[in-house]
C-alpha cells in the first residue's frame, strides 16, 4: 500500500485559525476523573495460526522428536539414487520416555543417506548468523560420520558440519551452523556418511539470536513487536486452546514445565478446527510453556494473566464437562499455579519454578477461570473455583467468562449470575463488523458502576464476517477499534483491561484472520490495528479526563470519536481522536480548566483509503512517526485527516 505520508508539520502545526462551527471537543482538563488501570491495554496470546510452534518459539525444526502421529511428517528421506540403506522409525530404548519415537538411519555407505526437515512452512535463516544445532544421537554399528547440512530453498548447500566419533549410547551432540546466505525456505539435513547405522532424535535448530539471546528461546523480532507496545498484561495461553475440543486435549500447564524433552506433545486444536483451513502439521511441543510465558511477561513488563481450564471442553466442540465431584483436580491445578507463580522457592511448586531458574516469585495477580464458557454448567464450576481461591488467595483477582458474544442471551445470563457470585472481572468477547465497533463506542457509558469490572478480553473488527478467510486488516477495521477503544478509555472506571485477538499469525499457516501481527519465517509485519493498540498502550495516561464531543450531522462517514487522559507524571493532556468521516474534519478542542498549554506531539495513522490493508509502520517497529505540535492556546483547532486516528499530547497547567 502506498500509505499517504504523515501530513507535513506545517499542516499539522494546528496554528490554523480558529474556526466557527464544526465539531467541538470540550475536555475537562482541570477535573480528572477515574484512575486508569496501569495494566489497561494488554495482549492476548494463543497458539493459533502457528503463534507458538512456528512462531514465537524460535525452534526451526518441525516434529523434532518424531512424535507426530505420522512420525516422519515434516521430514523427507534424502536418498540419492546411489545411496543404499533405509530410514526407519523405532521406539525401543528411546532417550526419553516422553519422546518414545526416534529415527534409525542405516547406510551401506554408497552415498550420504538421511533426513531433511522443512521447518514450519519454511525455515528462515540469515547469512552469517549463528544457528545452534543439537540432537540426540546413538551410534548403532560401524563408525559413521553424521553430516549436518543447511540447504537453501533452491537446493544449494548453505553450511555443512561433520560430527565424528559418535558414542554407542544416547548422547546430545551440538554444532553451530553459519549459513552462507539468507533463505526463507532453508532445510536442515542430517546425513550418515560411510557404512553404519545411527539413531537420531530431538533434532533441533535455534537461532543464536533469540530474545535476550536465551538458548532455546523466543523469536527476537516477534517479542520485540510486543515489547514495543508496552502491554500492561499478557493473557495466555488462549483462547479455545485452554479448553481443548475434548477434556483430554485441554491445556495442562503442569505438562509444560521442565526440560523440553520431557514435555509431551499434544495435537493443537486448530490443527483440525476449520475444515476450510486444515493444518495437519500443527502440534503443541510446549517449548513455549508456562515458565516461558511468565518469563516473557517479566521481560516486557507485563502482568501475567493465565487462563485455566475450568472443567469444560470447548462448547463449540464436544462441550464435555468434568463432573462436579471430580472438579478438585482442576481447582488444585489453579492453587498449584498460584504457588508456582508466587510461592516461596521452598514450596513444592515454587521449587519447580526455582529449578527452572527463577527463585523469585513472578508476582501473578490475576487468574482466569475458563475461557469463553457460558451457561449454568459454567457458573456452578466457576462458583467452586472462586470459593476455594478466594479463601486461600484473596489477593488474586479472578477473571470469569461472559461467553462468545457481547450481547446475546448467554451474555445477559452471564452478567446476572456472575454479578450474584460477586465476580471480580468479567471477560467479554466480540468479533464483529466495523459498524458494530463504531456504533458501540458508547456501550460502557451506560454500564452499572457497581459489581464486576469488565475485561474486553478478545475483540477485533472483521472486514467481511467472523471466521471468514477473506477478512483483512483494513484501516477501517483499525479505526473502528480505535473508536471503540475511546469508549473503553472514557469508561476506565468500569473497563479495567482490554486486548485484541488473535495476536500472531504465520502468513503460510494461519487458521484465523484478521490478526494483529503477521509473520513469515524471516519477517514481522505490523497491521493498522497494531498501530492503534500500540498508540493506546503507549499513551495510557493515569486519569480519565471527561470529554464532551459535539459534531455536525451530515458528514460523509461515521463521525468523530474522542477520549482524553491526563499523564500525571508530565502533566500532559493526551487526546485520542478518530475521524471516521471520509473527509478531513476540523475539530475545535477546548481544554477547560487549563490556563496555559505547552508544545507537544501529534501522531496520525492514516492510509490511502479505509480499505487499505497494511500499515504505515510495516515492516518498521512501532507506530507512525511522531511530530511536534504547537497548540495556539487552551482552545485550539486541529484538522483531522479523513479516515484517521490521531493522538495529541500537550502540556497543560491550571
Ligand atoms: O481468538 C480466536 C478464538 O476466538 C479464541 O480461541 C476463542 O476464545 C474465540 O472464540
Amino acid at each position: 500500500m502506498n500509505t499517504r505520508r504523515l501530513l507535513p508539520l506545517a499542516v499539522l502545526l494546528v496554528a490554523i485559525p480558529l474556526a466557527h462551527g464544526g465539531a467541538v471537543l470540550r475536555v475537562q482538563a482541570g477535573q480528572p476523573g477515574a484512575r486508569i488501570n496501569p495494566v489497561m491495554w494488554g495482549v492476548f496470546f494463543e497458539d493459533i495460526n502457528f503463534g507458538a510452534d512456528g512462531g514465537l518459539y524460535a525452534e526451526l525444526v518441525k516434529n523434532r522428536g518424531f512424535e507426530f502421529p505420522e512420525p516422519l511428517m515434516g521430514w523427507t528421506t534424502i536418498s540419492p539414487s546411489l545411496a543404499k540403506g533405509e530410514v526407519t522409525v523405532r521406539t525401543d530404548s528411546p532417550f526419553a520416555d516422553a519422546n518414545p519415537h526416534y529415527a534409525r538411519i542405516v547406510s551401506e555407505g554408497t552415498a550420504p543417506l538421511g533426513l531433511s526437515n522443512e521447518g514450519f512452512r519454511g525455515m528462515g535463516v540469515r547469512k552469517g548468523e549463528g544457528y545452534a544445532f543439537s540432537a540426540q544421537v546413538r551410534a548403532v554399528s560401524g563408525a559413521p560420520v553424521l553430516s549436518v547440512r543447511l540447504y537453501g530453498g533452491d537446493g544449494a548447500v548453505l553450511e555443512t558440519v561433520e560430527l565424528k566419533g559418535l558414542a554407542a549410547g544416547w548422547q546430545r551432540v551440538t554444532a553451530t551452523l553459519r549459513p552462507a546466505d539468507t533463505d526463507a525456505r532453508a532445510r536442515l539435513a542430517v546425513l550418515v556418511i560411510g557404512r553404519g547405522s545411527v539413531d537420531v532424535d530431538f533434532i533441533s535448530l535455534f537461532p543464536e539470536r533469540t530474545w535476550r539471546n536465551r538458548p532455546g528461546g523466543l523469536r527476537a523480532d516477534m517479542v520485540q513487536s510486543l515489547a514495543d507496545m508496552h502491554p500492561g498484561f499478557v493473557r495466555f495461553p488462549g483462547g479455545c486452546i485452554v479448553e481443548g475440543s475434548v477434556l483430554s486435549r485441554r491445556y495442562q500447564w503442569k505438562n509444560t514445565l521442565g526440560p523440553v524433552e520431557g514435555r509431551k506433545l499434544v495435537v493443537n486444536r486448530w490443527n483440525y478446527e476449520f475444515v476450510h483451513r486444515p493444518t495437519p502439521d500443527y502440534y503443541q511441543s510446549f517449548g513455549l510453556g508456562f515458565y516461558e510465558y511468565f518469563q516473557l511477561c517479566e521481560d516486557i513488563g507485563a502482568q501475567p494473566l493465565p487462563i485455566l481450564n475450568c472443567g469444560m471442553a470447548c462448547q463449540f466442540n464436544s462441550a464435555e464437562v468434568c463432573p462436579l465431584d471430580q472438579l478438585d483436580t482442576y481447582i488444585q491445578d489453579a492453587l498449584d499455579l498460584v504457588e508456582f507463580a508466587n510461592g516461596p522457592a521452598e514450596s513444592t511448586w515454587g521449587a519447580r519454578r526455582a529449578a527452572m531458574g527463577h527463585p523469585e516469585p513472578f508476582g501473578m495477580k490475576m487468574l482466569g477461570v475458563g475461557n469463553e464458557q457460558w451457561g449454568p454448567l459454567y457458573y456452578e464450576r466457576y462458583e467452586r473455583f472462586a470459593r476455594v481461591l478466594k479463601e486461600k488467595h484473596p489477593e488474586i483477582s479472578l477473571v470469569s467468562a461472559a461467553g462468545p458474544e457481547p450481547a446475546d442471551a448467554r451474555f445477559g445470563l452471564a452478567w446476572s449470575r456472575l454479578r450474584e457470585l460477586h465476580a471480580d472481572i468479567i471477560d467479554e468477547h466480540c468479533y464483529a463488523a466495523p459498524d458494530w465497533f463504531f456504533s458501540n463506542a458508547h456501550r460502557y457509558d451506560r454500564y452499572d458502576r457497581s459489581g464486576p469490572k469488565v475485561f474486553m478480553g478478545e475483540y477485533a473488527a472483521q472486514s467481511v464476517a467472523t471466521v471468514n478467510v477473506k477478512n483483512r486488516n483494513t484501516l477501517e477495521c483499525a479505526l473502528s477499534e480505535a473508536a471503540y477503544m475511546t469508549g473503553l478509555e472514557r469508561n476506565a472506571d468500569v473497563v479495567r483491561m482490554a486486548s485484541y485477538a488473535p495476536l500472531f499469525a504465520n502468513t503460510e499457516a494461519w487458521q484465523w484472520t484478521p490478526d494483529l501481527i503477521w509473520v513469515d519465517s524471516l519477517h514481522v509485519a505490523l497491521t493498522p490495528s497494531y498501530c492503534v493498540q500500540n498508540l493506546f498502550a503507549r499513551n495510557r495516561g493515569d486519569r480519565v479526563l471527561p470529554v464532551e464531543l459535539s459534531q455536525e450531522d451530515g458528514n460523509s462517514g461515521r463521525g468523530l470519536f474522542a477520549s482524553s487522559v491526563l499523564d500525571e507524571g508530565t502533566g500532559s493532556v493526551i487526546l485520542k481522536l478518530v475521524n471516521a468521516n471520509h473527509a478531513d474534519s476540523r475539530l475545535t478542542v477546548r481544554l477547560e480548566g487549563a490556563r496555559t498549554v505547552a508544545a507537544g506531539t501529534i501522531t496520525t495513522l492514516e492510509g490511502d483509503s479505509p480499505q487499505s490493508t497494511d500499515s504505515p509502520a510495516s515492516p518498521g517497529r512501532a507506530a507512525p512517526g511522531e511530530r511536534s505540535f504547537f497548540p495556539s492556546g487552551p482552545v485550539f483547532d486541529v484538522m483531522l485527516p479523513a479516515d484517521s486516528f490521531t493522538v495529541i499530547h500537550v502540556g497543560a497547567s491550571k
